[in-house]
C-alpha cells in the first residue's frame, strides 16, 4: 500500500466553521471522498478515455440509421447495405474493448479507494483515546468500518463507472439530435428541466434514510457483539428470549429504513419513464410534421428517435448514479465523522525519547475528571526508583484511575506527571509504553500462538527470552503440558486456558516486556487462593528492582509493598507501611478489620 494513499488529502483539515446548507454539507462529504481517489489517477484516465469511446460508439450507432433509412430502405443503395452491417460489427467489437478497460480500471480504483479509507480509519481509530472508547459501542466502529465503508465502496466505483460513461453518450446523443434537427430537439427535452424536481427530492430522501439505516445497522452490530461476548450472561439468567425479541426488534427497524430507500430507488424508475414518455410523444406529433413538410426525412427522423430511445438508458442509470452518490454520502458521513475526532491525548510535537528509565515517578497536585465529576483530587505523589507502592481503598476511589494517568489513556485537568523529572507528556507514545508494563484484571489474550501472545510488546524477543519469561511466570510447566507447547494456539477459537493459566501468560508477558516502571491493577483478585499463591510468587519476581504501582483488593497481598497509600473518593487519605497504618487506626484499619471477619474462616 503506497503511503500516499492512506494520508489523509490535504483538505481535510480544513473544518467547515461555516454554517452549511444540507447541499454545500453533501458536496464537501462527496468531495472529500473523491480526494480518496486522487493517487488512482492514472486508472481513472484510462477508465475516462475509454468511457468516451463506448459513448462515441453509441452515438455512431444512432447517427447509422440514417444511412440506414435514406440510403438502403428509401434509395435501395446495394453499396450501403453491405457497408452498414461491417461498420456495425466494427464499432460494436471496440466499444467492447472499451467497456472492459473501463469497467476494469475503474472498479480496481473504487477497490484501491476503498481499501484506503478502511485503513486510514482503523489507523485512526487504534490513536483514539481510551475516552472515546470508553464513551461509545466498539460494535459501533466495528460497523463503520464495515458496513458504511463497503455503501462507500459500491457507490464510489458505481459512480465513476456508470457516471462517466452515461454522461458522455448522452451529451453525444444530445448533440447528435440538435444536429439533426435543433427545432425537434427543443421540444423532445422540453421535459427534461421538469424533471430534475422529482430527481433531486428523491435523492435527498434516500440519502436521510440511507443514514439512519446504516446507524440502525450500527446499532445492530453493537448488539450482536454485547451479546456474543456476554453469551454466558445470556444463557445462565436464561434470557435468550428477550435478547432474540430485541434484536428482532432493531432488525425490522433496520428494515423500515431499507423499505424508504427502496421505495425511493423503484419510485426513480417510473417517473424516467413518465417523462421520457411526453419527450417521445412530443416527438411523434412535430416529428411527423416535420417530415411531411419535407424539413426532414424519414432517415433523420428514424435516426432522431434512435438517439432519443437510446438515451433512455443512460438517463435512467444517472438517476440510479444520484441516488448512489447520495447512499454513498450518508454512510461517509458516519465515517468521517469519527475520521474527524482527534484524540485527546496526543503525542507532543517535539517529543522525546529518554530511553530507558529510572522509575522515578512524580504525581504533582493532579486533579481528573472523566466527565465532570473530578475522580481524582488535588493528587500528590512521589515515588523512588524501584519502590513498590500499594493502593488500596474502596471500589470507585480512583486506585486504576491513577494507573491510567501515569500510562496515559487520559491527561489530567491540572497538575503534572512526571518519569525522571520529565513530563510523560513530552514522552513519545512508544518510549511511554517501552517504560511501563501492565498487569490488568482484565486478561486480554489474542487469537494466537502462546509464543506469540508472550511477546505481544516484544515482537523481536528471542525464543529463549520467552521461554525465561514464562519460567519466572510460573508459566513454563503448564506450557509444556499444552497440545504444542508453545506453539498451541489460545485465545477465543484455541486452547481454553484455566483463570489462574491466562493471568500467569499476562505476568509473562509483562516481564519479557522488562519495563522499568509496572502497574498491577488487582492482577489477582480474580483466582482461586492456590493459584493466587502461585501467581503472587510470580509477580514478586516481577516486581523486583522495578517501581511498581500495585492496586490490591485483597490486603494479604500488599505485603511486598514498601509503601502503602489509600484512596477514598478521589484523595489520598493515608499512606505509610503497613504497621504504621494499622496503629493509626484510619480506613486502612477499618478495611483490614472487615476483610479479617470475611476472608479467615479461624477468625468466625
Ligand atoms: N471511563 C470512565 N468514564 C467515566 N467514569 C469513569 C470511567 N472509569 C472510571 N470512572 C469512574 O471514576 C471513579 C473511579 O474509578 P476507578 O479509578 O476505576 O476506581 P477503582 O479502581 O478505585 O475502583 C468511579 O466513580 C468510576 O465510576
Ligand atoms: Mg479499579
Amino acid at each position: 500500500m503506497s503511503p500516499a494513499g492512506c494520508r489523509p488529502p490535504s483538505w481535510r483539515t480544513a473544518s467547515p466553521r461555516v454554517r452549511m446548507t444540507p447541499d454545500t454539507a453533501a458536496r464537501y462529504v462527496y468531495q472529500r471522498l473523491l480526494g480518496y481517489s486522487r493517487p488512482y489517477w492514472g486508472r481513472l484516465m484510462i477508465a475516462v478515455v475509454a468511457s468516451i469511446v463506448v459513448a462515441a460508439s453509441d452515438v455512431s450507432v444512432a447517427r447509422l440509421v440514417q444511412p440506414l433509412v435514406d440510403k438502403v430502405i428509401v434509395s435501395g443503395n446495394r453499396t450501403w447495405m453491405t457497408f452498414v452491417p461491417v461498420v456495425i460489427l466494427a464499432i460494436s467489437a471496440v466499444k467492447s474493448v472499451g467497456r472492459y478497460l473501463q469497467e476494469y480500471y475503474i472498479k480496481t480504483a473504487g477497490q484501491l479507494v476503498v481499501q484506503d479509507v478502511r485503513n486510514h480509519f482503523y489507523r485512526h481509530s487504534l490513536a483514539l483515546s481510551m475516552g472515546y472508547y470508553s464513551r461509545s459501542a466498539s460494535g459501533g466502529l466495528m460497523s463503520r468500518i464495515l458496513n458504511d465503508v463497503n455503501v462507500m465502496q459500491r457507490s464510489t466505483a458505481d459512480v465513476l463507472v456508470d457516471g462517466v460513461r452515461e454522461s458522455f453518450t448522452l451529451i453525444g446523443l444530445v448533440g447528435l439530435t440538435f444536429y439533426t434537427d435543433w427545432r425537434l430537439a427543443v421540444v423532445a427535452f422540453m421535459v427534461l428541466p421538469v424533471s430534475l424536481v422529482p430527481a433531486t427530492a428523491i435523492g435527498r430522501k434516500i440519502k436521510a434514510n440511507t443514514r439512519r439505516g446504516q446507524h440502525a445497522l450500527g446499532d445492530l452490530t453493537a448488539r450482536l457483539q454485547e451479546t456474543y461476548s456476554g453469551i454466558k450472561v445470556v444463557k445462565s439468567f436464561g434470557r435468550e428470549p428477550f435478547e432474540t425479541a430485541r434484536f428482532e426488534d432493531e432488525n425490522l427497524g433496520y428494515y423500515r429504513f431499507m423499505r424508504k430507500v427502496i421505495k425511493y430507488d423503484a419510485a426513480t424508475k417510473p417517473v424516467v419513464e413518465m417523462l421520457g414518455a411526453f419527450g417521445i410523444a412530443g416527438v411523434a406529433w412535430y416529428g411527423l410534421h416535420r417530415v411531411f413538410s419535407g424539413a426532414l426525412t424519414q432517415g433523420e427522423l428514424f435516426s432522431f428517435i434512435a438517439a432519443m430511445g437510446m438515451m433512455y438508458s443512460p438517463f435512467k442509470r444517472l438517476t440510479r448514479v444520484n441516488n448512489q452518490v447520495q447512499k454513498s454520502i450518508g454512510a461517509a458521513e458516519r465515517v468521517f465523522e469519527v475520521l474527524d475526532v482527534v484524540p485527546e491525548v496526543r503525542e507532543a510535537a517535539d517529543a522525546v525519547d529518554p530511553g530507558a528509565v529510572r522509575g522515578a515517578v512524580i504525581f504533582d497536585h493532579v486533579t481528573f475528571a472523566y466527565e465532570e465529576k473530578p475522580v481524582l483530587r488535588d493528587f500528590s505523589l512521589t515515588v523512588s526508583p524501584g519502590e513498590v507502592i500499594a493502593v488500596v481503598g474502596p471500589s470507585g476511589a480512583g486506585k486504576s484511575t491513577v494507573l491510567g494517568l501515569l500510562s496515559r489513556f487520559y491527561d489530567p485537568q491540572a497538575g503534572t506527571i512526571t518519569i525522571d523529572g520529565i513530563d510523560i507528556r513530552r514522552f513519545s507514545f512508544a518510549a511511554l509504553s517501552r517504560n511501563i508494563a501492565m498487569v490488568d484484571q482484565e486478561v486480554v489474550l489474542f487469537h494466537d500462538t502462546v509464543m506469540n501472545n508472550i511477546r505481544y510488546g516484544r515482537p523481536e524477543a528471542a525464543d529463549e527470552e520467552v521461554h525465561r519469561a514464562a519460567v519466572q511466570a510460573y508459566a513454563d510447566d503448564y506450557i509444556h503440558r499444552l497440545p504444542r507447547g508453545y506453539d498451541t494456539v489460545i485465545g477465543d477459537r484455541g486452547v481454553r486456558l484455566s483463570g489462574g493459566q491466562r493471568q500467569r501468560l499476562c505476568i509473562a508477558r509483562a516481564i519479557l516486556h522488562d519495563a522499568p516502571i509496572l502497574l498491577l491493577d488487582e492482577a489477582t483478585s480474580a483466582l482461586d487462593t492456590e493459584s493466587e499463591a502461585i501467581v503472587q510468587q510470580a509477580l514478586a519476581n516481577l516486581m523486583r528492582g522495578r517501581t511498581t504501582f500495585l492496586v490490591a483488593h485483597r490486603l494479604s497481598t500488599v505485603r511486598h509493598a514498601h509503601r502503602i497509600l489509600v484512596l477514598d473518593d478521589g484523595r489520598l487519605v493515608e499512606a505509610g507501611t503497613r504497621d504504621e497504618l494499622l496503629a493509626g487506626g484510619g480506613l486502612y484499619r477499618r478495611l483490614h478489620d472487615l476483610q479479617f471477619e470475611n476472608d479467615d474462616p479461624a477468625a468466625q
